[in-house]
C-alpha cells in the first residue's frame, strides 16, 4: 500500500469535525491490540442481526486479533493523543474495513478515515474506490451516502471464514468522482 504521510484529520465531507488532535497515519505493530478490540466491537455493531449465525460463530476474538496483525501493512489508524480511535484497511481498490472506536463515533473520524483510504486507492492508480456494506447496516449506508458515495446496488458478498465463505447480503458503494 502506498501510505500517505501523516496528516491532521480535517473531517472533509463530514457533518462534524474530528478535531485537530486526530491524526491519520499508517498502522504500526503496537496498534494491533487496539485495532482488534475496535474491530471486534464495531463488527458486532455493524453485523449482528444482519448476517448468518455461521459468520457470527466464525468471528471469534482470536480471529480479529489474527486479522488485525495480518492486515497491518494495509491499515491506516486515526490516533487521538496516543490512543487508536479508529482504523481503515485497504485492499487494492477496495476500502475493506472501516471502524471508528465506539467512544469516537459521531465526531467525523469515520469520514476522515474514509477520505484517507480513498486517497490511497486513487494514488494507487484506480479511478474509483469501492466498498461493501451489509444491507441491514442502515447507519453505515446513510453515512456513506452523506460522504457522497454512490449506492451501486445489492450483491452477495462471500465473507471468508476458515474452510470457506459465508454469503452476506450487501450493497456495493462507489466513491464519487472528485
Ligand atoms: C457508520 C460509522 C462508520 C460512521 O462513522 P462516524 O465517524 O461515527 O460518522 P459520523 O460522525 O458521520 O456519525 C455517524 C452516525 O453516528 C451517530 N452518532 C453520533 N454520536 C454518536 C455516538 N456517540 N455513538 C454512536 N453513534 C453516534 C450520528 O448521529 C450518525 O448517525 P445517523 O446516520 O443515524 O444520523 C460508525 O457509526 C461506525 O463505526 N459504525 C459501526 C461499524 C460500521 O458499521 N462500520 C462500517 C462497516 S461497512
Amino acid at each position: 500500500m502506498q501510505t500517505p504521510r501523516s496528516v491532521e484529520a480535517a473531517g472533509q465531507g463530514a457533518t462534524r469535525k474530528p478535531g485537530a488532535l486526530v491524526q491519520i497515519r499508517p498502522a504500526v505493530p503496537a496498534d494491533a491490540v487496539g485495532i482488534a478490540r475496535i474491530w471486534q466491537e464495531g463488527w458486532a455493531d455493524a453485523h449482528l442481526g444482519h448476517v448468518a449465525d455461521a459468520l457470527v460463530v466464525a468471528r471469534t476474538p482470536a480471529s480479529f486479533a489474527e486479522r488485525a496483525h495480518e492486515l497491518l501493512a494495509d491499515t491506516l489508524v486515526a490516533v487521538r493523543g496516543d490512543v487508536v480511535a479508529g482504523f481503515v484497511t485497504i485492499d487494492g481498490d477496495q476500502v475493506d474495513q472501516l471502524y471508528p472506536d465506539r467512544a469516537a463515533r459521531g465526531v467525523g473520524i469515520g469520514a476522515a478515515l474514509l477520505t484517507a483510504a480513498e486517497q490511497v486507492v486513487i494514488t494507487g492508480g484506480h479511478r474509483h474506490a469501492w466498498l461493501a456494506v451489509a444491507t441491514g447496516n442502515a447507519r453505515a449506508r446513510r453515512f456513506y451516502e452523506r460522504q457522497g458515495w454512490i449506492d451501486d446496488g445489492p450483491f452477495m458478498h462471500q465473507a471468508p471464514v476458515p474452510g470457506g465463505a459465508v454469503a452476506v447480503d450487501c450493497h456495493r458503494f462507489l466513491s464519487p468522482q472528485r
